[in-house]
């Protein structure tokens, strides 16, 4: 897939691994738009990256992405590229009360149904392109679970199927569906989601190195990009899934539970 002279949409692109795709993406002479929720990360973004359009947008919100494909047609009717990249992650201990049912699967309607409908809701505008293509960003994890984050590892593995499909689906089509699976990777998702102690041992990936693999995978059009520990957890899902997760993920609840009973007790 060409990746200068595009028309690319990147959702969640204020922060991290969508603002370090935005950077580049711009360098190599395409106009990028990027999404989020918070209108300073947005201006803050804009500041940062001269030539960066970007648009308040919730992929959570239904009208907000109708709003969005409004937008963008009138705006950018040569988009070929939506970079399905908003994230969250939170560590979830089942044994605590959830007194907010619907913020328990909060990662599900951002990470799983936000993608779903993004990609439903441009295809009309994709399809009117000469090459179009979707890149799902999911993760490592949805190969191979990360017990403190259950409902985040839920999402990712449904988003892995949901883009397996739809590559399939659109085969016949100009249309090229990419996934993305990064590594743990040094965003404030990567570093601030849980205590040090509870991700120790486990590699990080630098932002540059995880997003500079990325655009080599969709510029020689591979289309499941797994950079460094990605691609051992693919491999190991398929060898020993049950041995990684109960001897060395396994230990990750005990450490969250641990961290959380320090953090009461002071
Ligand atoms: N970092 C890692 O270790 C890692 C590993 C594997 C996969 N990933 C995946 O990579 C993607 C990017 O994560 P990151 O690490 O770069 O995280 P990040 O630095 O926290 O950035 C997340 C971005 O998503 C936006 N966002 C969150 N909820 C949104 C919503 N409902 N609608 C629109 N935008 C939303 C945030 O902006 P606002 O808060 O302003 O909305 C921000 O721009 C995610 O899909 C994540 O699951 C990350």
């Amino acid at each position: 897939m060409k990746i200068s002279g595009s028309t690319i949409l990147i959702t969640g692109g204020t922060s991290g691994i969508g603002i370090e795709f935005a950077k580049h993406f711009l360098a190599l002479g395409n106009t990028v738009i990027v999404t989020g929720r918070d209108h300073a990360k947005l201006d803050a973004a804009a500041r940062t990256l001269p030539g960066l359009q970007t648009i308040r947008s919730d992929v959570t919100d239904t009208h907000a992405v109708a709003d969005l494909v409004e937008q963008m047609t009138t705006r950018f009717p040569k988009l070929n590229m939506l970079v399905n990249n908003a994230g969250i992650m939170k560590g979830v201990d089942v044994l605590q009360p959830q007194d907010n049912l619907l913020d328990l699967t909060q990662e599900v309607e951002t990470n799983l149904n936000g993608p779903i409908r993004l990609a439903s809701a441009f295809l009309p505008l994709l399809r009117r392109q000469p090459s179009a293509a979707i890149v799902n960003v999911t993760s490592g994890i949805a190969f191979l679970p990360m017990p403190p984050s259950p409902v985040y590892s839920a999402a990712k593995a449904g988003l892995h199927a949901w883009t397996v499909t739809l590559r399939m689906q659109l085969q016949s089509t100009n249309v090229r569906v990419f996934e993305v699976a990064p590594p743990l990777t040094a965003t404030p998702l990567g570093t601030d989601t849980f205590h040090p102690e509870v991700i120790k041992g486990i590699p990080m990936m630098e932002v540059e190195r995880m997003v500079a693999a990325a655009l080599k995978g969709i510029a020689q059009d591979k289309y499941e990009i797994r950079p460094g520990m990605s691609n051992v957890m693919k491999t190991v899902s398929r060898i020993a899934p049950n041995w990684l997760v109960a001897n060395m993920l396994g230990a990750t609840v005990d450490k969250m539970r641990q961290n959380a009973a320090t953090s009461q007790a002071h």
